[in-house]
């Protein structure tokens, strides 16, 4: 699968522009603010309907339009799709395949899979366990619809009980019986949930490894480790203890939706003691594992975006990442770099067949 050609409208940066790609390396260069990284955010709409960087779609409307458009012609296996989506102000997004609009958005999702490495991305890496949580719960619904079922019912009742407890808070009478009709659901849904985490990480870990160790030629180790209360054979137990605690905080201390995963490089939690290299050969092995878990469950190689993918890296770091994307693992990839000449003496005569793209002053032009 890969996208052959993509037309943007008033989105973002962009008035009008119109780029077609190759089926490999397409590398995108330009000075900072030029529009390299809105190149890749309008590929992610495609993929996903939605932007990478923001929630609110009218912000990718440009500042002198009324609306934005974005059409893309994908090739999947020899057969041509056209991807549109489109946002007039004040009005609900349109996202179209082949002229058909979807009545749900989420059933877009998974068929033209894209995987980005975006500088701020790092969040994974440095901020809390909710980030990591939502990005592995993201690749198991993929695969799992069950899953992701789960997950949805478990945070209805979680956000029910809560309420619950805020009530129960504020009137200062708690209603043991009442709460246990949540807690039952939330048990046996959330040990559902945690046993496929457990199962999910053991699965993933090899993969991240394998990644790492090639980027780093196998000079730390990294690893994630999962923590879960949830698993304990008295979980039900400490669960009713805690309903006086749960009144005080008027919310649950206790559930999957506190779990967390821990980063660790040679033993160490790697946001407190790995370098910013470290930290980012780690993201990119989190993203290509991803890759590959995504690619072997729903059998179609998704589209690589890089972006600024070489900033903090290091010679021998930039040449091993070179040596695994360049693999036949990967399709199409798209990389953006604000230094041109880096990216022409890294890439350019070893991917063939690749095309470069010189973004410059709200175009994007085709250079040799
Ligand atoms: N809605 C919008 N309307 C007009 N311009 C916009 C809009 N949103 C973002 N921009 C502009 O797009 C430009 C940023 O583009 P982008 O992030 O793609 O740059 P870049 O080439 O990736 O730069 P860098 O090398 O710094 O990462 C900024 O100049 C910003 O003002
Ligand atoms: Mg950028």
């Amino acid at each position: 699968m890969f996208l052959q050609s993509l037309s943007l409208q008033y989105f973002k940066n962009y008035e009008k522009a119109e780029v077609s790609f190759c089926d490999h390396f397409n590398c995108l260069v330009g000075i900072n603010g030029s529009g390299k990284t809105n190149v890749l955010d309008a590929i992610h709409y495609l993929s996903t309907t939605k932007s990478a960087f923001h929630s609110l779609d009218s912000q990718s409307i440009n500042h002198d339009g009324q609306y934005f458009v974005v059409n893309g012609r994908f090739s999947l296996k020899g057969k041509q799709q056209k991807v549109h989506c489109s946002l007039k102000k004040n009005f609900r997004k349109t996202f179209k395949v082949d002229e058909s609009e979807y009545e749900r958005l989420s059933e877009h999702v998974g068929k033209f899979p894209v995987v980005m490495i975006a500088p701020n991305d790092d969040e994974l890496i440095r901020e809390s366990n909710e980030t990591r949580r939502k990005f592995f719960d993201s690749i198991i619904s993929q695969y799992d619809h069950e899953y992701l079922q789960s997950l949805i019912k478990y945070n209805q009742h979680l956000k029910q009980r809560n309420a619950l407890l805020k009530a129960m808070n504020e009137s200062g009478r708690v209603d043991a019986v009442m709460v246990e009709t949540y807690d039952k659901p939330l048990i046996t849904l959330g040990q559902g949930i945690a046993k496929k985490r457990k199962s999910f990480i053991k699965k993933f870990l090899p993969h991240l490894q394998s990644n790492y160790d090639r980027l780093s030629e196998r000079r730390e180790r990294v690893s994630v480790e999962y923590n879960t209360k949830v698993l304990a054979n008295d979980f039900a137990e400490q669960y009713a203890k805690g309903l006086k605690k749960d009144v005080i905080t008027q919310r649950t201390n206790l559930g999957i939706h506190r779990d967390e995963y821990l980063l660790v490089i040679d033993d160490f939690l790697i946001k407190k003691y790995g370098s910013q290299g470290q930290q980012k050969s780690l993201l990119i092995s989190l993203k290509l594992a991803q890759f590959e878990f995504i690619k072997s469950h729903l059998g179609k190689t998704p589209i690589l975006l890089l972006d600024d993918i070489f900033d903090k890296l290091d010679d021998g770091r930039i040449s091993q990442l070179m040596s695994i994307i360049g693999s036949d693992t990967f399709g199409q990839v798209f990389v953006t770099d604000a230094r041109e000449e880096r990216t022409r003496s890294l890439l350019q005569g070893k991917f063939e067949p690749m095309k470069l793209f010189r973004v410059d002053e709200n175009s994007i032009e085709e250079v040799s």
